[in-house]
């Protein structure tokens, strides 16, 4: 099966939006999920240059069905930051008719941010699956950064959006951040199954992927085992 997964990690001002300064100064990343046989591909949090993360799926022979959204944030939906209108997923919908995946909470919030209509939105709940082809990615509810971000499982692999970094995680001082619930998702994702490699939304450490395992023993937000050494660990 593994012949059949078509996935690219895709970085912001380096591999697409070249000479934009957002998104070399974001890094941030972009993922391309498609199944190889059926030619069926979803884009993972198109914020800047979307019309370029279309193109590249295209060229590499894929069409794009749907786009995965890890939570709200401009520099993964779109929408103004830092004094920028990035036009994200609002520029992709005007190439493309395709379903935008959020999940269910966090829908008003992505609706307000990229001014795109809640009722093109589509909600999903914790355990839903997006299916690719014969790969079938499944939406983790994962609060804390965000009250809805999400993570997505598939194929030995979590794209981890900015709940988990290889290093660190996503702050939680923005609007809708929660510490504590920050703190249970990682210990959610601590205890996912499997040899995982984490895939996360910024380039912040040097790797730019890493095995959970490895982020289990080094990264010093999982080494906080109850909610009282989180406290300790993250004054608020
Ligand atoms: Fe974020």
């Amino acid at each position: 099966m593994s012949e059949r997964l078509y996935f690219r990690q895709l970085l912001s001002g380096r591999d697409y939006a070249v000479g934009d300064p957002i998104a070399t100064q974001m890094r941030n990343f972009a993922y391309l999920i498609g199944d190889r046989e059926t030619g069926e591909c979803v884009v993972v949090d198109p914020a800047y240059a979307a019309s370029e993360l279309l193109e590249i799926a295209q060229h590499d022979g894929l069409r794009l069905c749907g786009v995965l959204a890890t939570h709200h944030h401009p520099d993964h939906v779109g929408g103004t930051m830092l004094g920028f209108t990035l036009r994200g997923v609002r520029e992709l919908l005007e190439k493309t008719d395709v379903p935008v995946h959020v999940n269910t909470i966090e829908l008003p919030w992505v609706a307000s941010v990229t001014e795109i209509g809640a009722s093109e939105l589509t909600g999903h709940e914790h355990g839903d699956t997006v299916t690719v082809g014969a790969f079938d990615i499944e939406l983790l509810h994962t609060p804390g950064h965000t009250p809805g971000s999400q993570c997505f499982l598939f194929d030995n692999r979590l794209i981890a959006g900015d709940t988990l970094f290889v290093d660190g995680c996503g702050r939680t001082d923005f609007p809708g951040g929660n510490s504590d619930d920050m703190f249970r998702s990682l210990r959610y994702l601590a205890g996912l199954p499997g040899d995982l490699v984490v895939y996360p939304g910024h380039w912040y450490s040097q790797e730019p992927s890493a095995a959970l395992s490895s982020i289990r023993d080094q990264n010093y937000v999982m080494r906080p085992q109850t909610l009282q050494q989180w406290h300790m660990l993250m004054p608020s």
